[in-house]
């Protein structure tokens, strides 16, 4: 049955992109930003919301910028775990399905091995705790649901991090990036394709999703510089220098060292399995990045 779907945050990195994947391939999809809903808003959620009729709604909005939520609380909940609650009691009264973007930050990085959905979360940081509670008001208030972790997400609609080290190897001789933290990159685009079927399955829980392997900031940063060179940009700075994170002093919230995730989950379920972190960067720099830079 073709499902009629709602895409909450559809002006971020990844809502953005699933907004235009998705509908690119026939589906019947809505998109709402910011501007058009505030899901600080309850009441607002609920009237904007009343007045659509869907079969699962993806909520892709939350505040995620760590640092602000260390200092501002109250956001931070409101928008990570009180919207949530919202967002999916409007879903179970619809019966329909609640698909929430939620992150490896409710972890403490303590492992030393890929995450599974069974391990224990224990958040560092108030974004990694209100993120948490996001996930925990998703299964109390949502009857038909699934809780989506992605990690280090880059893509063409919103700079990342593979946009700002490019930049600055292409106005700098040097460049550094932090060696001792590891996790696992998530390619927008790669995320629309393996988190499409999962918006047809009844499967609920938590499910992982991202590229395969880990690395460091620095590795990350490295292979990007690696990819535009092997393009023919030019650069000025050809290596990543390591940093540690405790020289980062601009740094407010803690955050953990270690969250690479296991996909074992998502592949068991779809089938699918996701291609390395190498590559999805490799498609994103010489598809989106360099022909960008080629243009200006
Ligand atoms: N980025 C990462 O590396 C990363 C890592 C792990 C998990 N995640 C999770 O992935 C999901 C998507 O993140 P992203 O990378 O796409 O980040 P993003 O680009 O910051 O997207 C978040 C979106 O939420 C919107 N938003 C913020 N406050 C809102 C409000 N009050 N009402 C409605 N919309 C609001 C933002 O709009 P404005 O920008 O216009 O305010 C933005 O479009 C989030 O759940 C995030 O926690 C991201």
């Amino acid at each position: 049955m073709a499902k009629k779907i709602v895409i909450i945050g559809s002006g971020g990195r990844l809502g953005a992109a699933l907004l235009r994947e998705w509908q690119a391939a026939g589906d019947e999809v809505v998109g709402l930003n910011h501007a058009q809903l505030d899901i600080g808003d309850a009441a607002q959620v609920r009237a904007r919301l009343g007045g659509v009729a869907f079969d699962v709604l993806v909520n892709c909005a939350a505040q995620t910028n760590v640092d602000r939520c260390e200092k501002e609380p109250g956001e931070a909940f409101l928008l990570n775990s009180q919207a949530v609650a919202t967002l999916a009691d409007v879903c179970t009264r619809k019966k329909a399905r609640c698909i929430h973007i939620s992150t490896d930050y409710v972890f403490d990085g303590e492992k030393r091995e890929p995450y599974t959905e069974e391990d224990e979360p224990r958040p560092i940081s108030v974004y990694g705790e209100s993120k948490l509670r996001g996930e925990q008001c998703l299964h109390a208030v949502a009857d038909k649901h699934l809780v989506v972790r992605v990690s280090w997400v880059f893509g063409p609609d919103r700079a990342s991090f593979v946009d700002q080290i490019l930049q600055r190897a292409l106005d700098h001789e040097s460049v550094d990036a932090i060696g001792d933290k590891t996790a696992t990159p998530t390619y927008t685009l790669d995320a629309a394709r393996l988190l499409r079927p999962l918006l047809d399955l009844e499967t609920d829980g938590v499910m992982h999703l991202c590229n395969s392997g880990g690395c460091t900031w620095q590795e990350y940063g490295q292979h990007a510089l690696d990819c535009a060179l092997a393009a023919g940009v030019p650069l000025k700075a050809r290596t990543v220098g390591g940093l540690k994170m405790a020289e980062l002093k601009a740094f407010i919230a803690r955050r953990p060292v270690y969250t690479s995730m296991s996909t074992a989950r998502l592949t068991r379920t779809t089938g699918l399995t996701p291609r390395s972190w190498q590559d999805a960067v490799d498609d994103y720099i010489r598809t989106h990045w360099v022909p960008r830079v080629r243009e200006k």
